[in-house]
């Protein structure tokens, strides 16, 4: 990728395809002291107050440099690197290739919790795994005083929900969810009804006393891509079909309607949701049901599967972080008489994983 010029216009020259740079384009990324300031990178001028017809007057290219003088009478000198930079897609949530895993994954990379562990390069790797595979466990993190709050605060920011900023995971009298029981559960995502649906769910084990209460997981990514090639009608459907899932609680009603399997814009794997406690279908043509019945039961043996499911037991002091747009995340039933088990829960979004790697990226010249 470089750029070139044409008499007063630039281009951007990408694998034999060349494309003009709109002046206005250029002239909004003006960056002298003057327009920008240089602490927050934010514009001192409203764009929208310029006039539109923005012309180039003259232009020099060096190695480095583009300098261009428009015809309103402003100069800039714009680092070229800095105009490639905005070409390129640093989105770590696309651009980290994912490992698709089942039950034969090994949980080897393990982050042991230190002081300080939120500005260190073992952070920066911890975030990447977890975009590689789905989630990361974290070893040793200290279990008091609800330090899942402040742990999550220092990668981004809680998501709060209906169920606080945090939520505690044992057993309880007349529980709002089967989560706060000693029921097994069978892998699910979380939150399928919110809108959005939380990105990353925390879960940090405080106490673990009894035999059973293994935690579960599943990639859900390779689950889809499975289907995809071996029950091709099965996956269009229910990456066709709009499902209400809903959620009752005393003082609200929650409700979204979306796909089991939710594709993006290219038809690529975006998110799974899953909760067949929770789901609604529609409607639809007898026929399409027929079709639409018979893949949930596909997709929930294999989401139910040995082949699929990875089986562990945290410790007090593990911390797991899952993605819970890709995982589904579920227990084995434990006895309460056996002794406490206990653990702390809360959300963030994506925004706060991306924000994290990127101001890590800067600091440590990664
Ligand atoms: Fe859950």
């Amino acid at each position: 990728m470089k750029i070139e010029l044409n008499e007063n216009k630039v281009f951007l020259e990408n694998k034999g395809l060349k494309k003009e740079i709109h002046p206005f384009w250029l002239r909004e990324r003006i960056d002298g002291d003057k327009y920008i300031d240089q602490i927050t990178q934010q514009r001192l001028f409203d764009p929208t107050e310029l006039k539109n017809n923005i012309k180039i007057d003259k232009l020099n290219l060096s190695d480095d440099f583009l300098e261009v003088t428009f015809n309103d009478g402003t100069y800039n000198k714009f680092n070229v690197k800095n105009i490639l930079k905005e070409f390129l897609n640093d989105s770590y949530n696309q651009n980290v290739a994912k490992v698709k895993w089942d039950s034969s994954l090994k949980i080897s990379n393990n982050f042991n919790f230190e002081e300080n562990i939120f500005e260190k390069k073992s952070m920066y790797e911890a975030l990447i795994h977890f975009y590689k595979y789905g989630f990361v466990i974290f070893k040793k993190v200290p279990t008091e005083n609800n330090f899942i709050v402040n742990f999550a605060n220092s990668i981004g920011s809680v998501r709060r929900t209906n169920f606080g900023e945090f939520f505690n995971v044992k057993s309880k009298p007349n529980p709002n969810d089967l989560a706060y029981t000693s029921l097994p559960l069978a892998p699910h995502t979380d939150n399928p009804y919110r809108n959005p649906v939380p990105c990353i769910q925390l879960l940090h084990c405080i106490e673990n006393e009894v035999t059973g209460g293994l935690s579960t997981l599943v990639d859900g990514y390779n689950v889809s891509e499975s289907l995809k090639k071996d029950y091709p009608e099965y996956y269009k459907i229910l990456t066709e079909t709009k499902v209400r899932f809903q959620f009752i609680d005393r003082s609200v009603i929650l409700e979204n309607w979306s796909e089991m399997i939710e594709l993006d814009q290219n038809g690529n794997f975006k998110q799974v949701r899953f909760s067949p406690r929770l789901d609604f279908v529609p409607l639809i043509d007898k026929e399409k049901l027929e079709l639409f019945y018979s893949a949930r039961k596909k997709i929930s043996e294999l989401y139910n599967s040995n082949k699929y499911r990875i089986e562990f037991k945290l410790i007090p002091g593990d911390l797991i972080m899952m993605d819970n747009h890709r995982l589904l995340h579920g227990r084995t039933r434990y006895d309460t008489n056996e002794g406490n088990r206990f653990l702390q829960g809360c959300y963030i979004d994506y925004d706060s994983t991306e924000g994290k790697l990127k101001h890590l990226k800067r600091e440590l010249n990664i």
